[in-house]
């Protein structure tokens, strides 16, 4: 686990100690600190916690807001709902997974990026959208999908 540091996930740890039910924001804080949830990570939670490594990964595999393997600095989440479907969102994924070279679900070697589809991002109306670090474009075109990634590597 050497791209963790360990001194601070304890520190995030003892926070928690002694209180109930910690466990989940204990995941989601170290997901904030980390953007990701290491294997090792969670045998070592285990073992700091005296809690069994099936009870973390459960948790931590529910939650889709924890990532169970390495992201991108930058998150984009392309949506593929029916209604920005109809509007061209698939233009908008194929153009921005070729400009990250990059498919769908992926992360780019660097880990500057990881490209998502979502289902709907609750503003249909607005179609096709994508969010680029949970900021939300509407009406993207492809050349405002270039213009939301400029820069951010
Ligand atoms: S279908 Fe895209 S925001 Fe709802």
């Amino acid at each position: 686990m050497d791209a963790v540091d360990l001194v601070k996930v304890d520190e995030i740890i003892e926070r928690y100690r002694g209180q109930e039910g910690f466990l989940i924001q204990l995941l989601l804080d170290l997901q904030g600190e980390l953007n990701w949830m290491p294997r090792d990570l969670m045998e070592h939670l285990s073992e700091r916690l005296d809690v069994p490594k099936s009870q973390i990964y459960r948790i931590a595999s529910f939650y889709k807001a924890i990532n169970l393997s390495p992201v991108g600095r930058h998150m984009i989440h392309v949506c593929m709902g029916t209604a920005c479907q109809v509007r061209g969102a698939q233009k908008v994924l194929d153009y921005t997974a070729s400009k990250l070279s990059i498919k769908p679900e992926e992360t780019t070697p660097d880990l500057a990026f990881t490209l998502r589809k979502v289902n709907c991002l609750g503003c249909c109306s607005m179609g096709p959208v994508m969010t680029v670090d949970g900021e939300y474009h509407g009406g993207v075109t492809l050349e405002a999908a270039e213009k939301a990634l400029k820069g951010l590597r």
